[in-house]
């Protein structure tokens, strides 16, 4: 209760030095914006439609990849999060590049080999070396600006892949008025000036200092219960994991006994849209957490149909990691286990 009395006081978003309230607070008009950009966005007319379309890109650039690729879409979409591409992808797929930055460099070694295999290529970015180089090849650039970092540009780089594809014939324009709607309402009720009492991620997040949070989802929300997690990562600086279902009935529940006591809270995404066995598979899962003795703990969907519980949920998450940052009494923005890391492997060369 104290926990959750304090996120109320406004002396606690002093942590907050760097702005990633306004930036979350930011979240529906960034999507509006993107919405706008993306009908701006052209291709070359491509022949024949590809066989499939490889996303490469790294952490708050990759999401948006997962996210597309638990929506509805003409061919197969996979998420390449690593140096290499795997050896089925040939010229017959489109290949595009997220790097908020454009200086990633594992997504810039994989963007350059689908070039030397002949794939039609496209990026999105911000600028960099990822904007210099596809500039040099005469490639389709989608560029944007952001004054943040790239987890809290997701409005902008999900929507512009989506429109990407809509504009390559791979997926239909969608309505996102009641996208908005849903998102403006999660975003009304989590602010910092709505009291804990009617305030969710307030509630939420005050459960979870001192403890590991496990996100779960299924389907379309899959990839949201592994936003939750990089949020929680990046945000409040904690360890995290996801876990997907009905998958996680076939292992993870088999570990819920060891270690005794493990600090663990599972956090189960709930949603409409779920197949009937998923639903009844949520419940028998929370049931056995709980006589197992880790707390269950729900995050709910606002609105219908998938796009619109997906990104009413990512924004939740994004307030629950915001508020378990300034719990655990640390800034977050800052993320210098990845800078580090980063600048560690430049000096190698
Ligand atoms: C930082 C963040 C990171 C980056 C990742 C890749 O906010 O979310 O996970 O997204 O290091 O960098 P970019 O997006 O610049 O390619």
């Amino acid at each position: 209760m104290a926990a959750r009395a304090s996120l109320d006081d406004p002396g606690i978003y002093e942590l907050d030095a760097e702005g990633m309230g306004e930036l979350i607070a930011g979240f529906p008009g960034q999507v509006r914006e993107a919405a706008e950009l993306a009908a701006s966005i052209r291709l070359p007319g491509y022949r024949e439609l590809p066989r499939g379309v490889a996303v490469v890109g790294m952490g708050g650039s990759a999401i948006a990849a997962d996210l597309a690729a638990g929506l509805p879409r003409q061919v197969p979409l996979l998420t390449v999060r690593g140096y290499a591409l795997p050896p089925f992808v040939d010229q017959s797929y489109l290949v595009i590049a997220s790097s908020h930055s454009g200086d990633t460099e594992e997504t810039l070694a994989a963007f350059a080999e689908a070039g030397q295999r002949g794939c039609a290529r496209v990026a999105i970015t911000t600028g960099g070396r990822l904007a210099e180089q596809a500039g040099d090849a005469g490639l389709p650039l989608v560029t944007y600006s952001y004054a943040g970092p790239p987890r809290a540009a997701l409005g902008l780089s999900l929507l512009l892949l989506l429109g990407t594809l809509e504009r390559a014939g791979l997926r239909p324009a969608v309505d996102l008025a009641p996208v908005l709607a849903a998102v403006e309402e999660v975003a009304s009720r989590c602010r910092p000036e709505s009291p804990s009492g009617s305030n969710p991620a307030k509630q939420l997040a005050g459960e979870l200092p001192g403890r590991i949070p496990i996100t779960y989802g299924a389907q379309h929300l899959a990839a949201v219960a592994r936003r939750w997690k990089g949020q929680f990562n990046e945000n409040a600086k904690s360890f995290s994991a996801w876990e997907e279902l009905p998958e996680a009935d076939h292992n993870a529940v088999v570990g819920y006994e060891h270690p005794r006591r493990a600090p663990v809270s599972l956090i189960l995404l709930e949603s409409q849209e779920y197949h009937p066995r998923v639903a009844l598979r949520l419940a028998a899962t929370a049931e056995l957490a709980a006589e197992r003795g880790h707390p269950v703990h729900r995050g709910r969907a606002q609105g219908r149909g998938p796009l619109t519980e997906m990104l009413s949920l990512v924004h939740l998450g994004d307030w629950v990691s915001y508020y378990l940052a300034l719990l655990n009494g640390v800034d977050p923005t800052p993320i210098p286990a990845i800078e580090r890391l980063k600048a560690a492997l430049a000096d190698q060369g």
